[in-house]
This record gives structure tokens, C-alpha cells and sequence, in this order.
């Protein structure tokens, strides 16, 4: 038995975890959660949206599931996302997106992999209100944390067998900052001389992702590109609905989907645990547990693939827990 924690989130979080629990238990995953709540329900007890014992439970437990976390827009406090990877130093964003076989979508071949730096640029949150009229925000890029994460990438790509890297910024415009992120990328990249290394401006990748993702392998980025590139990927594949990641660090991991706590669905029986499942699934191989990870996923897939039970989002009408139901009813499905 592995303790793992598990952070429930808030919006749709607590209901698709509880669909994620249920399946995992009935493919008999050998795991002790250890619960841990946080978000803007926690506040009002415990005067912090991320309080310390979530932190120390994931050092403690070196793993966690963690549902989405609302964040307020515009005010109120910072994300706890980004606090947590940032305290955690979980340092790469691992943002895989490929076609799944039943979800319909107008783009085929799609199997890239999206590596985002996650610990700063935008995201360090260094924000100024200069007067009434004008605020600024500061864009941090350092060479350690841009030569790892371009290391990373580089190793994910040859463990993984992939054939291309491609360098994302807006190095054109940002020539210091996203400069010093190309850079990097091109120092380790001669290390990998087994690796294409290409490097492209994110606009036209948005472009180009939107016209052939099929040429995309592993697309390294800075932090903001990185995850808004991530929604567009989710978008060639079917939606955030089924757009799983990883927050992984030197020792520790935090496996959570790429959506966030979609308030405009809370509570209808709409949301779709896949992108949580199939987080959930490579936390089951990160932590040696291979077998059940392999079952869950032949049983989703085969519930993709029928077609019979999907949620709205992929164009079914079958409520989340109908289509947890089924999942857990192919689960001695071998493919
Ligand atoms: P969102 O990802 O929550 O929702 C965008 C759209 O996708 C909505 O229409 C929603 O209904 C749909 N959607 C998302 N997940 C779905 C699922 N599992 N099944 C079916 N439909 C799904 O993005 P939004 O609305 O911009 O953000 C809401 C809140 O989530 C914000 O406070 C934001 O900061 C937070 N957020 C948290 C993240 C995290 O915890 N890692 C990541 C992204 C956003």
C-alpha cells in the first residue's frame, strides 16, 4: 500500500476525484489518500488558501492527485497552483496530448507532448500598481531554471523516443528574457545531437498547431506560452475534458489535469473525470503500480471507443457517474 496524497480541489474537483477514487479502488489500486483540502473553502478556517500540512504532505508522501483549485480573477489571492509548484520546486510541466481513438475531433495524428518551465516567468507573480492608471507585472527568466527545464525536455525526448524539440518563444520581441530561454535550449541541445532541435515564435506555432499539429513532437516553453498553448492542445483533441498533466520536481510529483475547477458546470453531473483519470494513471506508473494503470486505461478506452456512455463534452448525454459507471464495467476488459 503507497500513501498518496490527494488534494480534492474545489468546483467540479470533489466530483470527478470521487469518480477517479471509485475506479481506482475497483481496479484495485494499492493506495492510502491522504486527503488534503485546499483552495478558497479552506480560507475562512485556516486563513491561508494553501495551508503548510498540504505542502508537507506532498514532501512527506513524494506523490499527489491533485483536482483544480479556482483561482480569483483579477483579485483575492494568489493561485495555489502555482504556489504549490513553486514551493514544491516542481519544476516541469508535462503536458501530454495525443488523440484518443472515439473522441471525434477534426485533427488527426495528434501525439505531442508539451514541456512548460513552472516556476517562473509571469507566473512569479511580481505585480505593481504604478498609479491609478498603469500596473506592471515582471517577467522573470533565469538561466538555471531555463537550462533544466530545456535539459528535461531534451531527456524526456530521448527516453520517450521522440525525434524533435522545438524551442517556443517570442524571442523577437522579448530578446533578453525569451532570449535567454533560447539560448539555453540551443546550449543543451548540442548535448543531443540524436534530437532535431527546432525553434519557433509562439504565434506562428498557434498558428501552425491549428493547421498541422501532426509536425509537432516535444514544444519546450516558458511558463505563460506553455500553458496557454496547452488549452489550445487540449482543444485538437477533444477539450479540456480529457487533457491530462504532471507537475514533476527532482523527488516529488504532482499528476492534475490541465482544466481548471469550471464553475459553469459545478455540480450538473457534467463533468468529465478523463483528463483526472488519465493524470491518475500516470501517477499508478510513477509510483510502480503499472499493471492497474494499464487496466484502467484499457477499460477507459474502451469506453471511448463505444461510444455508448460519454459525457456532453464529447458529444454523449450520459452524466459523469454514468460514464464512471461503465469505465468501471469494462474494467476486466483486456485489450
Ligand atoms: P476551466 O478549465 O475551468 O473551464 C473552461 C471550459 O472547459 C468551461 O466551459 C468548462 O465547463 C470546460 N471544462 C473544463 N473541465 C471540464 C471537464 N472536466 N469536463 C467537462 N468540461 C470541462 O477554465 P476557466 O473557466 O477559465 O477557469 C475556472 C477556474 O479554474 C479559474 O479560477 C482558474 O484560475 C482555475 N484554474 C485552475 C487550474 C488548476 O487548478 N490547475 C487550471 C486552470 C484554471
Amino acid at each position: 500500500m503507497r500513501t498518496v496524497t490527494l488534494i480534492p480541489g474545489d468546483g467540479i474537483g470533489p466530483e470527478i476525484t470521487d469518480y477517479v477514487v471509485r475506479i481506482l479502488k475497483a481496479a484495485g489500486a494499492q493506495i492510502d489518500w491522504d486527503i488534503q483540502n485546499a483552495g478558497s473553502d479552506v480560507i475562512e478556517t485556516e486563513g491561508t488558501a494553501l495551508p503548510q500540512r498540504v505542502i508537507d504532505s506532498i514532501k512527506k508522501n513524494k506523490a499527489a492527485l491533485k483536482a483544480p483549485v479556482t483561482t480569483p480573477i483579477g483579485k483575492g489571492f494568489r493561485s495555489v497552483n502555482v504556489q504549490l509548484r513553486k514551493s514544491l520546486d516542481l519544476f516541469a510541466n508535462l503536458r501530454p496530448c495525443k488523440n484518443l481513438e472515439g473522441i471525434e475531433t477534426p485533427f488527426h495524428n495528434v501525439d505531442l507532448i508539451i514541456v512548460r518551465e513552472n516556476t517562473e516567468d509571469l507566473y512569479a507573480g511580481i505585480e505593481k500598481q504604478i498609479d491609478e492608471d498603469s500596473a506592471q507585472s515582471i517577467k522573470i527568466i533565469t538561466k538555471k531554471a531555463s537550462l533544466r527545464i530545456a535539459e528535461f525536455a531534451f531527456q524526456y525526448a530521448v527516453k520517450n523516443n521522440r525525434k524533435t524539440v522545438h524551442a517556443v518563444t517570442k524571442a523577437n520581441i522579448c530578446k533578453l528574457t525569451d532570449g535567454l530561454f533560447l539560448n539555453c535550449a540551443r546550449e543543451i541541445s548540442k548535448k543531443y545531437p540524436q534530437i532535431e532541435y527546432k525553434e519557433i515564435l509562439v504565434d506562428n506555432l498557434c498558428m501552425q498547431l491549428v493547421q498541422n499539429p501532426e509536425k509537432f513532437d516535444v514544444l519546450l516553453l516558458p511558463n505563460l506560452y506553455g500553458d496557454i498553448v496547452s488549452d489550445l492542445c487540449a482543444g485538437l483533441i477533444g477539450g479540456l475534458g480529457v487533457a491530462q498533466g504532471a507537475n514533476i520536481g527532482y523527488d516529488t510529483a504532482v499528476f492534475e489535469p490541465v482544466h481548471g475547477s469550471a464553475p459553469d458546470i459545478k455540480g450538473l453531473n457534467k463533468a468529465n473525470p478523463t483528463a483526472l483519470l488519465l493524470s491518475a494513471i500516470d501517477l499508478l506508473i510513477y509510483i510502480n503500480q503499472k499493471e492497474t494503470a494499464d487496466k484502467i486505461r484499457n477499460a477507459l478506452l474502451k469506453t471511448l471507443k463505444e461510444r455508448k456512455k460519454l459525457t456532453s463534452d464529447l458529444g454523449g448525454n450520459a452524466s459523469g457517474e454514468e460514464f464512471t459507471n461503465e469505465i468501471i464495467s469494462n474494467l476486466n476488459y483486456s485489450c
